[in-house]
């Protein structure tokens, strides 16, 4: 029998990379990206569509308790798939203006003037966030949306993602698996490294005029 998701057409892929995996040495090392990317996201994209079928299924089916059984497939997979889609864009080689924080006159550079001081600041509670989950989880930089677009830092849990009222503007993935073949225990040096590839111009956008 064909898959009710192939039929619908819902089905999501690994989206392509802006930039080679080595292209963000030395902060983060290709192989890490490659493996993150192939087989870690790839896991996610995989987990989300077969979720998404068992849910269809259970639907077709009216089978109300199976429906409910799928959601917490849904939101692990699914968050996994978005938040590590946006962790991509959230990184640019340095070469190509990673690190470079938000020009002045945008209007995330104001907003992070007004309420922050500077952008140093922001990294710095940004990274005090990092520094504090416990286990695997993530630090969104965000806009609020219900409070006159002010910028906060919100960390999640496992793929837990960040929904309305807040906008992401940078991701970054918080997993061991996304620092440990290079930084190994010393989790807070990843952190730190970081910055140097962060693309404050996807951010820049997705914050808005
Ligand atoms: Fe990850």
């Amino acid at each position: 029998m064909a898959h009710l998701i192939d039929q619908l057409g819902t089905k999501v892929t690994l989206p392509q990379l802006d930039w080679e995996y080595n292209a963000l040495e030395p902060y983060i090392s290709g192989k890490i990206n490659e493996i993150h990317h192939q087989k870690h996201h790839l896991t996610y994209v995989n987990g989300y569509n077969a979720a998404i079928e068992q849910l269809l299924s259970a639907k077709a089916n009216d089978d109300i308790k199976k429906t409910i059984e799928t959601q917490q497939n849904i939101k692990f997979h699914g968050g996994g798939h978005i938040n590590h889609a946006l962790f991509w864009k959230s990184l640019l080689p340095e070469k190509q203006g990673g690190g470079q924080p938000p020009s002045e006159n945008s209007a995330l550079g104001k907003q992070i003037k007004a309420q922050y001081g500077s952008i140093d600041k922001l990294i710095g509670i940004t990274n005090a966030k990092l520094a504090g989950i416990q286990g695997s989880g993530w630090a969104f930089i965000v806009k609020n949306v219900e409070a006159g677009n002010i910028i906060e830092v919100v960390t999640t849990p496992n793929q837990d993602t960040v929904t309305s009222p807040f906008v992401p503007l940078v991701a970054i993935d918080a997993w061991e698996h996304a620092y440990y073949l290079q930084y190994q225990n010393v989790k807070a040096d990843y952190f730190k490294a970081i910055w140097h590839v962060i693309n404050w111009k996807e951010a820049e956008k997705r914050y808005g005029n």
